[in-house]
């Protein structure tokens, strides 16, 4: 039987000043519709390369992706991406960012006043009322990011890609999105693929967590299952065993190929990519472990 949305063996090779780069290779991932997919790998290896092809915005060298039984060839409102530097358009208000994408989804089935209101409500969800009518420019970096994700909210996509979207909060706020995100998605039923490098934040909101090797020619390195009953409570899960079993398991996976080139970390992994873990896990020093 097809699944829901279907990652189908995508490689992907750039050309660079180098010669042709092949970033990625044979990426394979069956999503069930409502999963919440969290992917998780070392700085550089391809994460937002895989997001963009699944959102319509990069073309697989090899492979496809395929969402309820058709190709994505183009961007579609059907699969909202919140980008991992945020994409506001400058020129418009905080408001307006948001409004045009609801205006875009909804022009046919909610009245202008619902549209409005529709606006409002998901910017209020993100903390930003009291900014409806400023710029870009003139709100900071993590402000500019929960528009971006008040936007892709307000689409109900039926695919939400989320690319470190909770990364430049503090933790206040982060802790909130992440409750929010949580509820928004038990209620709508979205499916949801999240890049994150934090791994308590990809234990808490999983269904299951997907671990990349290190590039170049990154694919699937393992997959996490992440069966912990849901509604999820940060607080009680804190001293659960279950969890911290999850969230070890992951960390192992990072810091035996963060430490050890040569590791063979999982059961699955493509080994031969391991020799490139040198220079990739360079890059990210700050690698996070445990969220503020
Ligand atoms: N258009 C492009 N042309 C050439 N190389 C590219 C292009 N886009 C991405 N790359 C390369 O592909 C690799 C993966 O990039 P990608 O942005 O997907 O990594 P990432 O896992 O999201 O990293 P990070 O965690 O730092 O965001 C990098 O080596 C990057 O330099
Ligand atoms: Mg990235």
């Amino acid at each position: 039987m097809n699944s829901y949305l279907n990652i189908d063996h995508i490689s992907i090779t750039f050309p660079t000043d180098n010669g042709p780069l092949e970033v990625l290779k044979s990426v394979k991932l069956n999503v069930e519709q409502g999963e919440f997919i969290s992917l998780i790998g070392h700085s550089g290896c391809g994460k937002s390369t895989v997001l963009n092809i699944v959102a319509g915005l990069l073309r697989a060298t090899e492979g496809g992706v395929i969402l309820e039984e058709k190709e994505v060839t183009e961007p579609g409102p059907d699969r909202a991406v919140v980008f991992q530097h945020h994409s506001l358009m400058p020129w418009l208000s905080v408001y307006d960012n948001v409004r045009l994408a609801v205006d875009q989804v909804f022009k046919r089935t909610k009245s202008k006043q619902e549209r409005d209101e529709w606006t409002r409500h998901n910017l209020e969800l993100v903390h930003m009322s009291h900014a409806l009518e400023r710029k870009p420019d003139e709100i900071s970096g993590g402000m500019k990011q929960r528009v971006g994700i008040a936007r892709a909210l307000a689409m109900e996509p039926k695919v939400l890609l989320m690319d470190e979207p909770f990364g430049a909060l503090d933790s206040l706020t982060r802790t909130h999105m992440q409750d929010s995100l949580m509820e928004i998605q038990a209620r709508l039923n979205n499916t949801v693929i999240m890049i994150t490098h934090d791994v308590d934040e990809a234990v808490l909101l999983s269904d299951r967590i997907v671990m990349m090797s290190n590039g170049p020619s990154a694919t699937v390195g393992d997959i996490l299952n992440v069966d912990l009953p849901r509604p999820r409570d940060r607080l009680a899960l804190a001293e659960d065993p279950a969890f911290n079993h999850y969230r070890a398991e992951v960390v192992k996976f990072l810091h035996e190929r963060h430490t050890k080139p040569g590791a063979t970390a999982t059961k699955k992994s493509s080994e031969q990519n391991d020799e490139a873990d040198q220079g990739a896990d360079q890059s990210r020093p700050g690698l996070k472990l445990a969220s503020g």
